[in-house]
């Protein structure tokens, strides 16, 4: 069973969504549904599962239906068709107590904006999830100092949030979803107010919780690098539709479309590609070709080993942890692995 799973999810927004849908079904495009309808489509009958664990990328351009698709998940949105499954519960059938319960204890959100009280301190602030669910003050503020610690702010826990740096703000946010223990944690554009150079603080963070914590987070952004870091998987949205979900390396080496190919075409595949993605079995290498080897290890980037091996003109024998032979890269396969379009 997967952790999350969205069946044929059709959104329209407007004022007879309904009377819309067979149009969308039918085919028209979200542009034509807007001419002739008035309706604007949010997302037109995407489908998609997530793993317990991963951390699930969501990319589109502005206006694309991340938030929209998104905000389904927690139910602040109601489909106009489909289903939504969490742990195959179908989130529709959910009865108002059930539904704030589930909202609770299943769910965080981190956002953009960073969603602070102003008038509560960074250890209220982490707090609040666990004061919804009621948990007593004591245990709330021990819970609350280990997540403001494990985000790099000890020290920071009685300030205001006007008091902090929009990194540091976020970083508060971040605290507050780890706080409440939900194994799903739903973070829409979180690190796209940063700048560049604390953002990228922020996906490292991120990455070394993620590699503890194991959650299911789905994450969204407009972002390629930011995708290409954080993804196990990433969806790709345009106009409502889901045009690819894949692997970062699927959606570097195999774009779907037009759409997808203008996001990864400046990619530096060197940068993001790693030897274990592109090496051959130990049987499909012939023997020419283990002539002339370097060793590499599997988790290494191309751009890491690619200048030795282009000055050596050698191949490349693959290599785990432990000093095992995985598998093999030639040359020439690998200078084609990075020119491939
Ligand atoms: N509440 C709403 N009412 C009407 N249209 C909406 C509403 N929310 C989103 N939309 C429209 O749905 C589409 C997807 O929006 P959104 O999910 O916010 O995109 P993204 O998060 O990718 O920028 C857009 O065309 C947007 O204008
Ligand atoms: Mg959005």
């Amino acid at each position: 069973m997967s952790k999350i799973e969205i069946n044929n999810v059709f959104k329209i927004f407007g004022p007879k969504p309904s009377s819309v849908l067979q149009m969308v079904k039918d085919g028209s495009s979200k542009e034509e549904i807007l001419e002739k309808t008035g309706h604007t489509v949010g997302l037109d009958n995407v489908t998609l599962k997530i793993n317990e664990g991963e951390t699930f990328v969501c990319m589109g351009l502005s206006g694309s239906g991340k938030s929209t698709l998104i905000r389904h998940l927690n139910r602040l949105i109601d489909p106009t068709d489909g289903e939504i499954l969490i742990e195959g519960t179908n989130v529709m059938s959910l009865k108002k107590e059930e539904l704030i319960d589930f909202r609770r204890h299943k769910m965080s959100m981190v956002f953009q904006r960073f969603g602070l009280f102003p008038h509560k301190t960074v250890l209220q602030n982490v707090g609040y999830g666990l004061e919804m669910q009621g948990v007593e003050l004591e245990k709330r503020n021990n819970v609350s100092m280990e997540k403001i610690e494990s985000v790099g702010l000890t020290g920071f826990e009685n300030q205001f949030p006007n008091q902090l740096s929009g990194g540091m703000q976020q970083r508060v946010g971040l605290a507050r979803a780890l706080a409440t223990d939900t194994d799903i944690m739903l973070m829409d554009e979180a690190f796209s107010a940063l700048d560049p150079l604390i953002r990228s603080d922020m996906q490292k963070q991120l990455l070394a919780l993620q590699s503890e914590l194991k959650k299911t987070i789905v994450f969204i952004t407009h972002d390629l690098d930011e995708s290409l870091k954080l993804g196990d998987h990433i969806g790709i949205l345009n106009a409502g539709k889901l045009v690819q979900v894949g692997t970062p390396v699927d959606i570097i080496m195999n774009p779907a479309d037009d759409y997808v190919e203008a996001f990864v075409k400046d990619v530096n595949r060197a940068k993001v590609i790693k030897a274990k993605i592109i090496m051959k079995s130990i049987n499909e290498t012939t023997n020419e070709e283990k002539n002339n080897l370097i060793k590499i290890h599997e988790d290494q980037f191309i751009e890491e080993f690619l200048p030795q091996v282009v000055c050596n003109n050698a191949n490349c024998e693959v290599v785990d942890k432990q000093g095992n032979v995985k598998g093999y890269i030639t040359n020439k396969e690998l200078q084609h692995s990075l020119s491939k379009s």
